[in-house]
């Protein structure tokens, strides 16, 4: 007699950021078949509010991936800095994503598995003029995944940045003249910007079960910019 085993594999649940379009629309896209995606609107999740991010932990408390993809560049020079630019970009691209990490962890660790990915950028490497406060903000994620991994280590929860250079978003070709992107695309070995899904698909693998070994890593996907 034969009994036949039905497994039901269930997909693990992710919380993507800025899932709404650039990059993260990308990685929504990339991952909705095999993962349970959640990507909330702002307005359900509000990462300039500690209050949002509370209350919304307070309803979604469960993920096992963890995708701080939101992000925003203010440009600005020294002198013209406003006290609110430097509150807003912390909160955004450094402080809610803490904060972020803190509420996924207790689950990851209780499972003895997490995957989180961090999206910094090349200007978290390296940086230019009038990038103080988007390379503050991308420096330290950068310096949260490196110390977040020798603390999680041991739970098996792996955490890793990715750094997009130059990448073809609505909002970049629509930021740029013809002659910047040119300019631009000289200074790249590969002569063209990013596409979004060939940032989605490498932060695919690094919370697949591919990876299972690299952590505390940065990973820079710029054509060759920074090399
Ligand atoms: N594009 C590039 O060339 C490039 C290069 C290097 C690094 N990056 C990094 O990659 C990430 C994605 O960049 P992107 O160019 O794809 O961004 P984008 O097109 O400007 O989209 C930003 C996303 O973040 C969300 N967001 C912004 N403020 C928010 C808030 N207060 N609360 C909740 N969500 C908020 C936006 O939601 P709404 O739709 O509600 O506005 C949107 O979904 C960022 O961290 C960025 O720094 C981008």
């Amino acid at each position: 007699m034969f009994t036949i085993k039905v497994c039901f594999m269930l997909k693990k649940r992710v919380l993507l950021t800025g899932g709404s379009r650039g990059i993260g629309k990308a990685i929504y896209d990339e991952l909705k078949e095999e993962f349970e995606v959640i990507a909330p609107a702002r307005n359900e999740l509000n990462l300039t509010s500690m209050e949002s991010i509370h209350n919304y932990f307070q309803a979604e408390p469960k993920f096992d991936i963890l995708i701080n993809n939101a992000g925003i560049n203010i440009i600005k020079e020294i002198e013209n800095i406003l006290d609110e630019d430097i509150e807003k970009i912390n909160m955004i691209n450094l402080v809610a994503p803490l904060k972020l990490i803190q509420y996924c962890v207790k689950n990851m660790k209780q499972n003895r598995f997490g995957k989180i990915v961090n999206i910094s950028s090349i200007w978290g490497v390296k940086s230019k003029e009038k990038r103080t406060l988007y390379s503050a903000t991308k420096f330290g994620l950068i310096g949260q995944t490196k110390a977040l991994c020798q603390e999680l280590g041991e739970y098996n929860i792996l955490i890793n940045s990715i750094c997009p250079g130059f990448t073809a978003t609505n909002l970049t070709m629509e930021s740029l003249s013809k002659e910047e992107l040119g300019d631009i695309q000289k200074q790249i070995p590969l002569g063209r910007l990013a596409s979004s899904k060939e940032i989605a698909k490498s932060v695919k693998f690094l919370v697949s079960d591919e990876n299972s070994y690299i952590t505390g890593q940065t990973l820079v996907i710029d054509g060759g910019f920074t090399a």
